[in-house]
């Protein structure tokens, strides 16, 4: 038996500073032996919302002190690790120059090679690290730039099934948030919020549900929200709890039907090829709770195993970025050129269509 791989991972494309050592065996295990992360949450939240220019510095001077750290928490030094892998895009672009070019600095000094990961392959493949999956899954990712479905068929091969038309999901909940008078990040508040509430008060909108393509939209919920707010002023702290929680009844009705159509769409297409199916979820809006037991009751419905990884692996880190090296290493996958670069907007699905609005936000992840 040969050596594990090892990696070193680099993450900067939003307002996470991260760095992660990652192994991977012969037979597919995975094991992180470090993973850190700066969060800048507190630096943005004065201004409700990530600030580009304000995340590049940030990661500019946090960046070297988290590799350090990452390789003496793995027990390591460079010379120890296979390849290095860093976040090459999606996302805010000055935040993937300083990722990208410090992997590049890297390779070089050491000799190694580099992996430019899209970041949207990390979450992809996270659950195979976590959870040991198999090829193909379904992925839904929720975050604060992304709302997708999309088909994991293999490494570095992505089918988009859906995505919104607008808002993200994780866009919506912070405004709804904003509108509402809650901190920022919104979906913490309005969870928090909600909990208190009741979830049948108000009726709001579930956009493109019956419709049979897979795509998503939350700007109208939004509105809604802003017009039943504006109705009933000024509202009580119950009225605002009343709000979270139709807000989050809404949500959770749309992906039941989105997903499900999703879930149908998987079985159809892999009839007895598929023994267990899987739906994976990743992305900061997987700390809802109310999300989780939606899909988990889904996937029990369907006879689907639902896999969460950990929710510090849900939300942006180095260690998915390390271990999409590995898999992408294993697999005899090229390594990229030290003059790659940095791409703002980058598809994980290449044949996928634009559409209107998305990504509008700078296409985080
Ligand atoms: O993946 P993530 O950490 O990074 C970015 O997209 O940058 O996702 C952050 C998003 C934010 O929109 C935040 O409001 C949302 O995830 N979020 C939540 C919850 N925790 C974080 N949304 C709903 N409920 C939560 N508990
Ligand atoms: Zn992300």
């Amino acid at each position: 038996m040969s050596a594990p791989i090892r990696i070193l991972g680099i993450e900067t494309s939003c307002d996470e500073t991260a760095a992660s050592v990652v192994l991977r065996d012969e037979d597919g295990r995975g094991e992180i032996a470090s993973d850190v992360v700066l969060s800048q949450l507190e630096e943005h939240s004065l201004y409700g919302g990530v600030v580009p220019e304000i995340a590049a510095r940030a990661h500019v001077e946090a960046l070297d002190t988290l590799i350090e750290e990452a390789l003496s928490r793995a027990g390591v030094t460079l010379a120890d690790v296979d390849a290095i892998a860093a976040t090459s895009g999606p996302g805010l672009i000055g935040g993937l120059l300083v990722g990208l070019m410090t992997g590049k600095a890297i390779a070089r000094a050491a000799a190694k090679p580099l992996y430019a990961i899209n970041h949207l392959e990390g979450h992809a493949l996270t659950a195979r690290l976590t959870d040991g999956l198999s090829f193909p899954y379904l992925m839904l990712l929720v975050s604060g730039g992304h709302t997708q479905l999309i088909l994991v068929r293999d490494i570095g091969v992505y089918e988009r099934w859906g995505t919104t038309i607008d808002d993200a999901l994780g866009e919506a909940f912070d405004k709804t948030a904003k509108l509402l008078g809650l901190p920022y990040p919104g979906g913490p508040a309005v969870e928090k919020a909600a909990r208190q509430g009741d979830p049948q008060r108000f009726s709001f909108p579930r956009p493109l549900v019956g419709e049979a393509r897979l795509d998503f939209s939350f700007s109208g919920l939004k509105t809604a929200v802003r017009q039943a707010a504006q109705s009933i002023a000024p509202v009580s702290d119950q009225d605002i709890a009343d709000i979270c929680a139709s807000f989050q009844t809404a949500i959770s009705r749309t992906l039941k039907d989105r997903i499900g159509r999703g879930l149908a769409r998987f079985s159809e297409e892999f009839a007895g090829v598929v023994a267990d199916p899987a739906l994976v979820v990743a992305g900061g809006v997987a700390a809802n709770q109310v999300l989780r037991a939606t899909l988990q009751d889904l996937c029990d419905r369907n006879r689907f195993r639902f896999v969460a990884p950990p929710l510090e692996l849900c939300t942006d880190n180095a260690a998915m970025i390390a271990w999409a090296g590995a898999e992408r290493l294993a697999a005899g996958l090229p390594a990229d050129e030290l003059d790659v670069a940095p791409r703002s907007r980058w598809p994980l699905d290449a044949d996928a269509k634009a559409l209107v609005g998305f990504g509008k936000r700078g296409a985080k992840a």
